[in-house]
């Protein structure tokens, strides 16, 4: 992806259609700005519509996770054709607070494999639940980049994106986020092991962004040369202003 990428995962929120309305009218203020990025949203369902109404002009809609359902009788489930229709051009996959409701890494691959034969962008979270000073966590992470990679062909990475968001960060606030320097040792690492698996010159052309109480007050120092493509923001996105100063600190990279 050319652009520097901006997932907004309003995860469970907001409250109310009324609310999410207004935040996409915020937002919509502010679109020849979002239009320099590559910025996804990614709304709880009832609101898709919602979005891809009042936010075309400025963003692509994603989805949160998809199910591996096909079409046909399966109460609650929403199949990935439906996602499609409506526009999901992204999906978020293997998200600690999925993988926390018992997804398996070898599901996460499962539905890799699914969004790419979709023509949908991938977006594969992972990070370490704790952070160990003898670097015990880098083990758990080329652990499960590899099972949640296994069988994904080199050819399908083109539009492959990492997202590395460190379980002990997310939803805090930028005091308690990750530091700069810890960000860019980790995404050294997790090239490596994308490496390891496809090769250099595939691996270089994968794009890692970060996701961890990325707020306004630290984005900038997060993007600024840590080798980040981009933010998968939670909380911080569903502030009109906070997200606005986010999308700046990264056109101002
Ligand atoms: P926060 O930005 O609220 O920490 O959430 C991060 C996240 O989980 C995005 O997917």
């Amino acid at each position: 992806m050319s652009k520097l990428i901006l997932v907004a995962n309003w995860k469970n929120h907001p409250s109310s259609l009324e609310e999410a309305k207004g935040l996409l009218k915020e937002m919509g203020k502010k679109k020849e700005l979002y239009k320099k990025l590559a910025l996804f949203i990614a709304p709880p369902l009832p609101y898709m519509e919602s979005v891809s109404e009042r936010a075309a002009s400025f963003s692509k809609l994603a989805a949160q996770d998809i199910t591996l359902v096909p079409k046909g009788n399966y109460t609650g489930l929403v199949s990935l054709d439906i996602l499609k229709s409506f526009g999901a051009r992204l999906a978020i996959l293997g998200h600690s607070e999925r993988r926390a409701m018992g997804e398996t890494s070898e599901e996460v691959s499962q539905k890799i494999k699914a969004v790419l034969r979709a023509g949908i962008v991938p977006l594969v979270c992972v990070g370490e639940n704790e952070r160990d000073k003898d670097g015990d966590h880098f083990e758990f992470l080329r652990g499960e980049i590899k099972q949640s990679l296994a069988g994904v062909s080199k050819q399908s990475t083109s539009s492959l994106i990492i997202a590395y968001e460190p379980v002990w960060v997310i939803g805090k606030s930028a005091k308690d986020a990750l530091l700069p320097g810890d960000l860019a040792q980790s995404v050294i690492f997790i090239k490596k092991v994308l490496s390891d698996i496809f090769g250099r010159n595939t691996a270089d052309k994968i794009s890692i962004v970060y996701g961890g109480s990325v707020e306004p007050t630290n984005a900038g120092a997060l993007v600024k040369e840590t080798g980040v493509a981009g933010f998968l923001v939670g909380h911080a996105s569903l502030r009109a202003k906070w997200l606005e100063e986010i999308a700046n600190s990264l056109i101002s990279k």
